[in-house]
Order: structure tokens, then sequence, then C-alpha cells
């Protein structure tokens, strides 16, 4: 997806009360910024935000975090919260890749991976978000079922997810090879970049898993 590089966006994003720059700061300490202690749902790559944004909209009872590393596409997900005010979501700029250093042990209760970054090439593996390193990692903020639920329409990344998730010991509690055509879609809220594959005439799949 084309974005048109925001020369102000990261300047915005630190001026805004609801994003965090420096979230190392707030592990731990998420349920006091919410003021509630509501569960928290974790988005990572959340882009333009259309997901996570309407997500909240929907479950005000629930907190949700929207993680990005980019501030151009970041800052389309602020345009959103500065038009409509959703006291619900916050949004983190950073990389995934020190999850562990923003939220404390179980201090997440659901994760969500929408089209992630395919990285196919077999040496950018460890890029991947569901490569072992990061399920390590996501196994530490979860609490409960520790749920995580991706969607994507590239089959590669979908089949390596599956092993990686197997490999490690999560197990299968949903999935769909055609999440567009089947029963989860009813609840099924579209990311932007899953409207552009259905337009496109991809198929989306779908999986939820858990480890206990
Ligand atoms: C293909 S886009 C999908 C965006 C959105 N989830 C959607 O479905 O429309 C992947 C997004 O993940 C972000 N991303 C990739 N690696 C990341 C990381 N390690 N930490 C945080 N965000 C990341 C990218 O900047 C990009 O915005």
């Amino acid at each position: 997806m084309r974005v048109r590089f925001r020369s102000d966006a990261k300047d915005r994003l630190e001026k805004n009360s609801f994003v965090f720059i420096d979230p190392v700061e707030n592990k731990g300490n998420w349920n006091n910024i919410f003021k509630n202690s509501n569960l928290i749902h974790l988005e990572i790559g959340t882009g333009k935000g259309q997901f996570i944004f309407n997500l909240a909209k929907k479950n005000p009872n629930i907190n949700f975090i929207g993680l990005e590393t980019q501030p151009t596409i970041l800052s389309y997900l602020l345009d959103k919260i500065e038009g409509e005010n959703v006291s619900n979501l916050r949004l983190i700029l950073a990389d995934a890749n020190n999850v562990v250093n923003y939220f404390a042990e179980g201090e997440i209760s659901k994760l969500y991976l929408n089209f992630s970054d395919p990285w196919p090439k077999t040496r950018h593996e460890k890029r991947r978000l569901t490569f072992k390193k990061f399920l390590k990692q996501y196994e530490y903020i979860l609490n409960g079922a520790k749920l995580i639920a991706q969607k994507t329409d590239n089959m590669e990344l979908f089949e390596y997810s599956l092993w990686s998730y197997s490999n490690y010991g999560f197990k299968i509690n949903n999935i769909s090879l055609d999440l567009t055509n089947s029963k989860y879609e009813k609840e099924n809220l579209h990311t932007e970049y899953e409207d552009k594959f259905i337009k496109k005439g991809n198929n989306i799949y779908y999986v939820e898993v858990y480890k206990n």
C-alpha cells in the first residue's frame, strides 16, 4: 500500500497523549494509563489502524493498543483518533522486536497479527512476526489462554506460522482457509490490507491459537 511520506508525523505522534514513543517506561503500568482494570488487547503492525480503531469502538469494555514501527503510517491512525475520541485505544510507535520490554508478564489478554510482512526469503525468517523468538516474547506478555489471532493472504507465511506455532506448543482454536466466506466473517472487522486483498480476489487465511 503506497503511503505518502509525512514530514510532521513523528512530531504529531510525540505531542499526542494517546501515543507512546518510549513504551519501556510503561511496562506493567498500562491499566493505570487506561484508568481501569479491563483486559488489554494488542495489535502488532497496526498499519493505518482501521481494524483496531473499529474494534475499540465496538468493544468499549476492552482496552486496545496498536503497535506500529512507521511514524507516517501510524499518523493515519492518529487522524482517526483525533477525529473521534476513543478512550480505550492507545498507540505505540516502536518495534515489536523488543515487545517484552513494553509489557509485563501476562499484561496482555489477546494479540492480533494482521497481514504481517511475509519476509519470504529464508535468510529473513527471523524477521517474521511468527518466528520463535517473537512467539517466546508473546508467551511472556500474554495471560490466560495466550490467544493469538492472525490473518494473512500469504499462504507461505500462513503455513510457516502454523508450523512455528505448533513447534512452540501453541494449539489451534479456530482456523479458516477462506475467512471472507466462513462462519467467522460475521464478527470479522477488516483491515486496510484485507479490503485491498479481497478486492483482488485473494483468499484470506485465518487462525487463532492458544497455549496452556
Ligand atoms: C503489510 S502491513 C499491514 C498493516 C495492517 N495490519 C493491515 O492489515 O492493513 C504490515 C505493517 O506492520 C508493520 N511492522 C512490520 N514489522 C513490524 C515490527 N517489527 N514492529 C512493529 N510494526 C511492524 C509495518 O510497518 C506495516 O505497517
